[in-house]
């Protein structure tokens, strides 16, 4: 059994007075509810408020990015030790938007990776093809590729979340219908299931993001491969959010 994962990605919003009563509204509406990880993913500069908000709630703290050194002479970077230390148990990497306009690659998310898993932190790893792509019938190769990129010369995929969000799907509104999202999945089971065997690709959470919303969070979750959802705008608001979670 895969326990589902329903994780918001805050992104470039809400101040620490915002992320707070985010918080305090959504604690109420998802208590006492377990059989699903919840994860809230604010920036950086509120994880340690919220961090004390959510103590001893069902409610897990994610960042959105970590830098792969620990330490060191890197201006404006921030180290999964240093998210471990602010409160963090996962680690967002690779986001789409990361690798579309600050440069993030196959490459420099394998760094991320090693480094959250060393710190002892989950990864929650983002992968996704273009509309281009997929239009062109490259989705499975830009998949494929960079599942091998960004997992390479890692052992054990214990502590890593996949999330799969086509890139054409994000904050346009445009859902992968059900058949979409449920056909990348079992590929991306499939590519797991190769580099790592069977026992690990039927263990790995692999989670569907792009516009999801408490409309159509049912018929994502119910496909077979689809074991929850990383999300955008519907996280932030406590309600839609709880209503995601409620559907897990
Ligand atoms: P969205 O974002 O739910 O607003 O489409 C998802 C994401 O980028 O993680």
């Amino acid at each position: 059994m895969r326990t589902p994962v329903i994780a918001g990605n805050w992104k470039l919003f809400k101040k620490s007075a915002e992320a707070l009563q985010l918080v305090e509204g959504l604690i109420p509406l998802v208590k006492g509810k377990s059989g699903v990880e919840i994860v809230v993913a604010p920036v950086f500069t509120v994880l340690d408020r919220v961090a004390k908000a959510i103590s001893g709630t069902n409610i897990k703290l994610s960042a959105q990015d970590c830098y792969w050194e620990e330490e060191g002479a890197f201006t404006g970077e921030v180290s999964s030790g240093m998210l471990l230390d602010a409160g963090c148990s996962h680690v967002i990497i690779g986001h789409s938007e990361r690798r579309q306009y600050f440069g993030e690659t196959d490459a420099t998310v394998n760094k991320k990776i090693k480094a959250a898993l060393a710190a002892g932190l989950v990864a929650i790893f983002c992968i996704g093809e273009t509309l281009e792509e997929r239009e062109s019938g490259r989705t499975f190769d830009v998949l494929g590729t960079q599942i091998k990129g960004g997992l390479s010369g890692i052992d054990s995929l214990q502590n890593v979340i996949v999330a799969y969000e086509p890139v054409w799907a994000i904050g346009t509104g445009k859902t992968a219908s059900d058949a979409q999202a449920q056909e990348a999945h079992a590929f991306i089971r499939g590519e797991i299931a190769a580099l790592y065997g069977a026992d690990a690709a039927g263990k790995m959470r692999i989670l569907y993001g792009g516009s999801v919303k408490p409309e159509n969070v049912a018929g994502l979750i119910s496909q077979p491969d689809i074991d929850g959802a990383l999300v955008g705008g519907a996280s932030l608001k406590a309600d839609s959010f709880a209503a995601l979670v409620n559907a897990a």
